[in-house]
């Protein structure tokens, strides 16, 4: 057996561009894990599945973190309770009841999902304002496309989309497993910056009647239990960030796999959302989520003690072997692919569909736009981050 007490190294440079060896030498000895870090380490599929599911692991663990570190300080005279206001109503935190009453309120107000043509058009409007012949795929593309596709669908102005998706890189920072008093300073400027556009703008969207937020308004008044005015800046700031990072990782990481590979060609819709759920399997943008157990479990014949924390590798589990075939291979036609990617159980991705939408839409307009494509940049840059895949940078050349 190897030696069990080095198997997690998530500081490791070496991981942030490829943490699959680290996943498979834990997934072979060691799959439930108990770290020199104090936290368990999940990373077979039905494991990771089976802890999503159970309701006695909780969320939260994060912005109790994130809330203790502001407490510590704060005793240092530095002000960053803006991050944990801006942050109190992100529903990945939130446990029932509470969880389950504001993703039932978002449900009853997102209703409409026919934006396929909005996206396109926004697609298209940003590929031709696009450098000719050369452009970094992620910056001028991957991450503008979600924030662009977020204002419109909450009803914000279009203009706002590039400072606004400034703020939520930043803010999203705050999920980072290690951050500096220097990070905090960022996410907390930008939290402070969110809170305030949201606060003007949740206003003015009261006499508005277009977009989701005005919905949310509306809702909300005519509700018996309304939220109060800071819950609606923080679920405003949550819809926003959520799919800017992520839906920007599928992409980026999207059209360097398929460069790579040399798989940049036309397919129809059905070979697209196919190609899709793969990329998001074999490299999933979001590799890391956190738990606590609320009390003693047996898990995979081990005792997981009440309070502890739970790192799951989705990114590990999407390349169990036990499920999927040829795990290590991106096998663009692969049929039902259970992937984890967008997380399973009460928390499970509520924008799922339009990541896909927004991944596929973009991916299908870059091939028909730019026949060919070839990699300019070669020594790629990952985000330093295991728990978020992306590429913070990658240069295509294009005709
Ligand atoms: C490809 C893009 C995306 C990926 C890979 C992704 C992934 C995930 C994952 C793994 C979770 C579960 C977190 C947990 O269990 O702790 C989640 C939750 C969530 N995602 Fe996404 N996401 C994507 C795009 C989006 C988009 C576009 C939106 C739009 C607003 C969105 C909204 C949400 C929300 C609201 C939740 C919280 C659900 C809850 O806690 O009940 N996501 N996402």
């Amino acid at each position: 057996m190897n030696d069990q007490k080095h198997l997690w190294k998530p500081w490791d440079e070496e991981n942030f561009s490829n943490p699959y060896p680290m996943y498979k030498a834990l997934q072979q000895s060691d799959p439930i894990h108990f770290s020199q870090t104090k936290e368990w380490i999940i990373t077979r599929y039905e494991d990771v599945r089976t802890v999503l599911r159970d309701n006695r692991f909780v969320a939260g663990n994060r912005l109790d973190w994130i809330k203790r570190g502001i407490a510590y300080l704060n005793n240092k005279e530095m002000d960053f309770q803006a991050i944990a206001s801006a942050m109190s109503h992100f529903l990945l935190f939130l446990n029932p009841p509470q969880h389950t009453r504001v993703r039932k309120f978002i449900h009853s107000v997102w209703t409409n999902r026919d934006i396929e043509p909005l996206i396109r058009s926004g697609t298209r409007d940003l590929i031709s304002q696009l450098p000719k012949q050369q452009f970094d795929i992620v910056k001028d593309f991957g991450q503008v496309l979600p924030a662009l596709t977020m204002a419109n669908i909450l009803g914000i102005p279009s203009a706002d989309h590039r400072y606004l998706k400034s703020l939520a890189l930043n803010l999203i920072k705050a999920m980072d497993l290690y951050i500096s008093v220097k990070d905090l300073v960022l996410i907390h400027q930008s939290a402070k910056e969110f809170i305030d556009y949201f606060s003007v703008t949740l206003q003015e969207k009261r006499m508005k009647e277009d977009g989701l937020l005005h919905k949310i308004i509306v809702a909300n008044e005519k509700s018996d239990e309304p939220l109060t005015n800071n819950e609606l800046i923080s679920i405003s700031i949550f819809l926003f960030t959520a799919g800017v990072e992520t839906t920007s990782g599928v992409i980026g990481t999207g059209v360097y796999n398929l460069i790579n590979r040399n798989q940049w060609h036309e397919r129809d819709p059905e070979a697209w959302d196919l190609c899709i759920d793969e990329l998001l399997r074999y490299d999933s943008p979001v590799q890391l989520l956190g738990r606590i157990s609320t009390e003693e479990i047996e898990l995979g014949g081990k005792t997981i003690p009440k309070g502890s924390t739970v790192t799951l590798c989705l990114g590990a589990a999407n390349r169990d072997p036990e499920l999927f075939d040829q795990p290590d291979e991106l096998i663009l036609t692969r049929n039902q692919n259970r992937h984890l990617a967008f997380g399973s159980g009460i928390h499970f991705c509520m924008g799922d569909w339009l990541g896909k939408l927004q991944a596929r839409i973009a991916l299908e307009e870059l091939v028909k736009t730019y026949p060919t494509s070839s990699a300019v940049t070669q020594d790629l840059k990952w985000n330093k981050n295991l728990a978020i895949r992306s590429l913070t940078e990658f240069k295509v050349a294009v005709t």
